[in-house]
């Protein structure tokens, strides 16, 4: 199993009140599934992938990230695992401006001591975006944003990735894109964690799951 989430809970303590946003949430992830997530803005879609992620590790119930529970894990073992294991995609693509989108691309591999161009060249060739392996981000579309935006984050060959509201910026024509890339890579082996407000988009999941008033709920129908 990729991901195992028993009971999670999550709430903010602010000085008057505590706002619960996620409670006794459970959900697994399997190898090769697609998931997605949605709900509505405030919903806590974002708080929840970020403790899958291991971006916040303040949280009640248990989180299993391929078979370790990260109780378990010192913050060293976590950063490995998030480096090695997990690609990030998120609404706002984080492409750095002052490198090239190969450059971007590369960065994971990079970070790991492991740089290979030639490796990260053949991703976007695979996907057909060789053409803009040489510009720099502002000189990209929105949609080729977020598409580079995923190749670095399957640079490491992750066996998750997640993404948070990879659409949520992006015209129908490059939604499809995009998602279009995302289940390509669930259909490879990679396991897709995906949250969005777009009903549409979540129909690229192979389970689709409803967020709202702190409880998730799987949507009947889905395989
Ligand atoms: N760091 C924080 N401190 C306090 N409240 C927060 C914090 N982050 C998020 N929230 C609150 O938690 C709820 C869920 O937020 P979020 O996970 O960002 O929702 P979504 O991604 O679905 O839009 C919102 O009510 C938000 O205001
Ligand atoms: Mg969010």
């Amino acid at each position: 199993m990729i991901v195992e989430i028993k009971n999670l809970s999550k709430s903010y303590t602010q000085v008057h009140q505590q706002t619960i946003v996620l409670e006794d949430v459970d959900f697994d992830i399997s190898k090769g599934d697609f998931i997605s997530i949605v709900g509505p803005s405030g919903s806590g879609k974002s708080t929840l992938l970020n403790l899958v992620g291991i971006l916040d590790d303040c949280y009640s119930g248990s989180i299993k990230l391929f078979g370790h529970s990260l109780l378990s894990l010192s913050d060293n073992e976590k950063s490995i695992m998030r480096v090695k294991n997990i690609g990030f995609v998120f609404q706002f693509d984080s492409l750095l401006e002052e490198f090239t989108v190969i450059e971007n691309i590369d960065m994971p591999a990079r970070i790991l001591g492991k740089p290979d161009i030639k490796y990260s060249m053949s991703l976007l060739e695979k996907f057909n975006l060789e053409d803009i392996a040489q510009k720099f981000p502002m000189e990209i579309s929105g949609g080729e944003k977020q598409r580079a935006a995923i190749l670095r984050a399957l640079r490491n060959c992750p066996a998750l990735v997640i993404a948070d509201e990879p659409t949520g910026n992006l015209d129908k024509y490059n939604s499809k894109l995009v998602l279009d890339d995302l289940k390509s890579i669930s259909l490879e082996g990679s396991s897709v964690l995906m949250v969005t407000h777009n009903e549409e988009a979540a129909k690229y999941g192979n389970k689709i799951y409803h967020l709202a008033n702190g409880k998730l709920v799987r949507q009947q129908g889905t395989i």
